[in-house]
């Protein structure tokens, strides 16, 4: 990150459903509000290492207008701690997870996205083994949290 731009990190456990859509979304909310913020999502768990987003959350996805380009799958780490200024997590086992790996001096960076939106969820559910309505609602959930999180940003960027 350089000193000025601000740098977003997204992340699931398998950062092949949740966190790549939520990347995709922020990337297209930070343009459209002419937002300059450094976006990347990665996973806690390394199983689906180099794999495109899932079929189902792309499809979804980009119904809704949202690009799923190049993304590819990575596994969260501890350097991510220092480079990003949020890393937001999509569930509370992530951010058990997370805070297991993260120095002392970062782990306030660590946060539910959903702590930024006015929803009565708290955490974006893990579709893996859904179907497709479980992908429209994760991907409601996170409009919901991005949307949040773009007016935290106007609100305390200069
Ligand atoms: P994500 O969903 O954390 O939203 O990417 C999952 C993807 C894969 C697995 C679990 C969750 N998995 O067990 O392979």
């Amino acid at each position: 990150m350089s000193i000025n731009t601000p740098s977003v990190l997204f992340v699931c456990l398998g950062n092949i459903c949740r966190s790549p859509s939520a990347e995709a979304v922020f990337k297209k909310k930070a343009t459209d509000h002419a937002l300059t913020i450094e976006i990347d999502s990665a996973g806690t768990a390394g199983y689906h290492k180099g794999a495109a987003p899932d079929k189902r959350s792309q499809a979804v996805g980009e119904e809704r207008g949202y690009s799923f380009k190049g993304l590819r799958c990575r596994k969260v780490v501890e350097q991510d701690f220092e480079k990003y200024d949020y890393v937001l997590a999509m569930d509370n086992a992530n951010v058990a997870n997370l805070l297991e790996i993260c120095p002392e001096e970062f782990q306030h960076k660590v946060a539910l996205l959903l702590s930024f939106s006015q929803s009565e969820e708290q955490e974006v559910p893990d579709p893996y083994y859904g179907g497709k309505r479980g992908f429209e609602y994760v991907l409601d959930l996170i409009e919901q949290g991005a949307d949040g999180f773009v007016q935290h940003l106007k609100s305390t960027q200069p």
